[in-house]
């Protein structure tokens, strides 16, 4: 070959992997562990998330984390809190530009009696849509800044995006409800999964039609195990259940259980992680699994990273969740794009 040819042909080659690198890096969403970034510039602020698929378009929730944190004295643990500054929504069609649609469910302020007052909690926000009703409804956890109040809340809209309007807060069938997730079923039933007796031990509820109160049936699930943050997917038949370990903010072991319906007993597995640090769930905590449509196996996982004496600074991690037969497997990865998942 003449210089010249090989020139060309080098010149050639760096312009194609050029291109290649370029067209990924338009692509590239997730750099995991970091704080996503919305289509105005700014930090989306949306944490214990959940998602929630509505006519082409996927909607975020998430707690608004800002102000100063302080540690509530007293408490047998690190009570860390900041002001309940109320839950944010955000909007994509490819869940990778998020377009900040506002304040779904706004805090009040000046009346500690109000669930929705700053000086309380507001914690775990999940969206369902009844088809039945055209109505959206969230359920988020509510409590007391020592958390001892326990109670799952819920809300309403007519529009994906809100405003919400809060209706009530409730003890379902008298048992305690912190970290909690929803879920509904392709028969459009829904329920209410919520860690109970004092983060012992994990409860499911039936909804209601209209998804705005408990019914009377619900299980005890994950007895004396001591779980939280729950994520639920349904996987050719079978339900699974992602739960963390109770350490407050702080990460540690993820597990996952496994049912072949939603009142039968839950069989809990092992950690879904894989790798290093999966033993601590990449340093972050499970809020949602969402299946992303058009895909088969892969879903995607949604934890938090908290920064616990800085809870305004907690970041994301997001991963591809995929199954391996009927095992969820989650490993690290740095840089993705859901499109190459
Ligand atoms: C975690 C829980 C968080 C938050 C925190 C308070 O265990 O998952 O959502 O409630 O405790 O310390």
């Amino acid at each position: 070959m003449s210089i010249l040819r090989i020139r060309t042909f080098v010149l050639l080659t760096s312009l194609f992997f050029l291109f290649i690198t370029e067209n990924r890096a338009q692509f590239t969403t997730y750099k995991t562990g970091t704080l996503l970034i919305d289509t105005e510039g700014d930090p989306v602020n949306a944490h214990g998330a959940g998602m929630l698929y509505h006519k082409g378009k996927y909607y975020l929730y998430g707690e608004i984390k800002k102000g100063t944190t302080w540690l509530v004295p007293d408490q047998s643990w690190e009570c860390y809190r900041v002001p309940a500054s109320g839950i944010s929504v955000y909007s994509s069609e490819d869940l990778v530009k998020w377009k900040n649609e506002g304040i779904a469910l706004a805090p009040t302020s000046g009346n500690p009696s109000s669930d929705l007052d700053t000086g309380n909690v507001l914690e775990r926000p999940k969206v369902l849509y009844n088809s039945n009703t055209k109505k959206f409804v969230m359920w988020l956890h509510i409590d007391s800044k020592t958390y001892s109040y326990a109670r799952a809340g819920v809300a309403i809209s007519d529009s994906p995006t809100g405003p919400f309007t809060y209706l009530s807060s409730m003890r379902p069938n008298g048992n305690m409800a912190r970290d909690l997730t929803v879920f509904q079923d392709e028969d459009q039933k829904a329920y209410l999964f919520y860690a109970s007796e004092d983060n012992k031990t994990m409860q499911i509820c039936l909804l209601s039609e209209d998804y705005l109160s408990p019914t009377t049936r619900y299980k005890r699930i994950l007895i004396d195990q001591h779980r939280e943050a729950p994520a639920v997917f349904k996987h050719q038949n079978r339900y699974y259940l992602i739960t963390s370990g109770t350490t407050g903010w702080s990460p540690n072991k993820a597990s996952y259980a496994v049912a072949d319906s939603i009142f039968d007993n839950w069989v809990i597995k092992g950690n879904p992680c894989k790798g290093k640090h999966a033993d601590l769930t990449f340093f972050s905590q499970s809020t949602f699994v969402l299946t992303v449509i058009g895909k088969q196996n892969t879903y995607l996982f949604l934890a938090d990273r908290w920064d616990k004496t800085n809870l305004a600074n907690s970041t994301y991690v997001w991963l591809p969740l995929k199954m391996k037969g009927q095992e969820p497997v989650i490993r690290w990865r740095k840089r993705w794009h859901i499109p190459d998942n």
